[in-house]
């Protein structure tokens, strides 16, 4: 019988394996995927130094047209070479061709004693502005530099919808709006102006406003007052990075670039070269990631099948030994497929 006459949808995957752990990683999401009642087409296109090294670019445009073909693309992670002319950062090149304007990070408490308990918060990262606009330039001979921080109305509105949208979609019931605008005026003061219009739109959700300083020490002293936290792209980029390590750190931290017409999911990590070939990669970031696509695919029920897989191996200690395990990367991903 064929899978749609079983009522199982299809989808196209673009999955970027990309340098060192990328490819480990991306092998066992995709057994997991395979594991689940839902019928995929895997296409597997090349991204990073490896490709730069095969091809003469870091990101053809083959690789972005089947992006923007696919349902949804899981990545892994790429190696950025020694200083080479012409090369450019894929991932950055990525999320601006792509217009991938929303970077979504969840930090939720896991059981282990790394983590701390009562956490559930998505931060929500402008990914195509602010201080990373990519205007800069330098003056006085070389004795003064400056970057352009860019934030437009537009941007500020999408970034800040989507905030208010993933509040309501995930049950949660306040959003944090966090900005520098008592001494950024006119860039996060914008920004705030356009969070107050648009907060109008969502009665069903608190808004509550915080300066970026203030939150950076409101993480460390109580992470669990937050649900979700919206803010511009470095001020995110910074806080995003402290608050995955109350959570279990790196092994475990996953992310979505997430966009009009595209979406990209990644592991929080690098390519991690020094555990290449070790089998000592974990996974579970790349699974993370792996389960926010299916979220984003609305296959809801199995999200939440391989999250309480995961969760339930991490407290077997069922893990590779960056969370006290001592399976290995492919180990791990049979685990998980056990309990789906
Ligand atoms: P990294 O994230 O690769 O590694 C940092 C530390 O975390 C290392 O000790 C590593 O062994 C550990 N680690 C990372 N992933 C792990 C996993 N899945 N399981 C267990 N332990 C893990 O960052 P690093 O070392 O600064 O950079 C290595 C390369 O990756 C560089 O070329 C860097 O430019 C690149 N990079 C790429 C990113 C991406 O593709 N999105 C993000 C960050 C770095
Ligand atoms: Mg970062």
């Amino acid at each position: 019988m064929r899978n749609e006459e079983l009522g199982m949808r299809n989808y196209k995957i673009c999955l970027l394996p990309g340098d060192g752990i990328g490819p480990e990683v991306i092998a066992s999401a995709r057994d997991v995927l395979t594991a689940l009642p839902i019928q995929w087409d895997f296409i597997e296109c090349g991204i990073g130094y490896g490709e730069y090294q095969s091809s003469g670019s870091p990101l053809p445009d083959s690789t972005i047209g089947q992006i923007r073909g696919a349902d949804a693309t899981l990545f892994g992670a790429v190696t950025t070479p020694p200083n080479i002319p012409n090369y450019f950062s894929p991932v950055v090149r990525m999320r601006q061709s792509l217009e991938l304007f929303a970077n979504l990070r969840p930090c939720k408490s896991i059981p282990h004693s790394s983590s701390r308990a009562g956490i559930d918060l998505i931060i929500v990262r402008e990914n195509t502005e602010g201080l990373y606009s990519g205007i800069e330039r330098i003056e006085d001979d070389g004795d003064r530099a400056i970057t352009e921080r860019v934030i437009t109305r537009k941007g500020s509105e999408r970034i800040i919808r989507k905030a208010f949208d993933t509040a309501r979609q995930t049950g949660r019931k306040s959003v944090h709006v966090v900005h520098k605008a008592n001494v950024l005026r006119q860039t996060c003061g914008l920004f705030r102006e356009v969070a107050v219009e648009i907060a109008k739109e969502y009665p069903d959700i608190t808004m509550n406003e915080m300066l970026v300083d203030t939150c950076a020490m409101e993480l460390v002293r109580a992470p669990e007052q937050f649900e979700v936290i919206v803010t511009t792209n470095l001020f995110g980029d910074i806080l995003s990075d402290e608050a995955c390590m109350f959570v279990g750190g790196l092994g475990v931290a996953a992310s979505a670039n997430i966009g009009a017409d595209a979406a990209v999911f990644e592991p929080v990590h690098g390519s991690a070269p020094s555990l290449v070939g070790t089998g000592k990669a974990n996974p579970i970031a790349t699974f993370l990631a792996a389960a926010m696509m299916l979220d984003y695919l609305n296959e809801n029920e199995s999200a939440e099948r391989l999250r309480n897989a995961v969760e339930t191996c991490i407290a077997n200690k069922e893990s590779t030994p960056d969370l006290d395990g001592n399976l290995t990367t492919g180990q791990v991903a049979e685990r998980v497929i056990g309990k789906l």
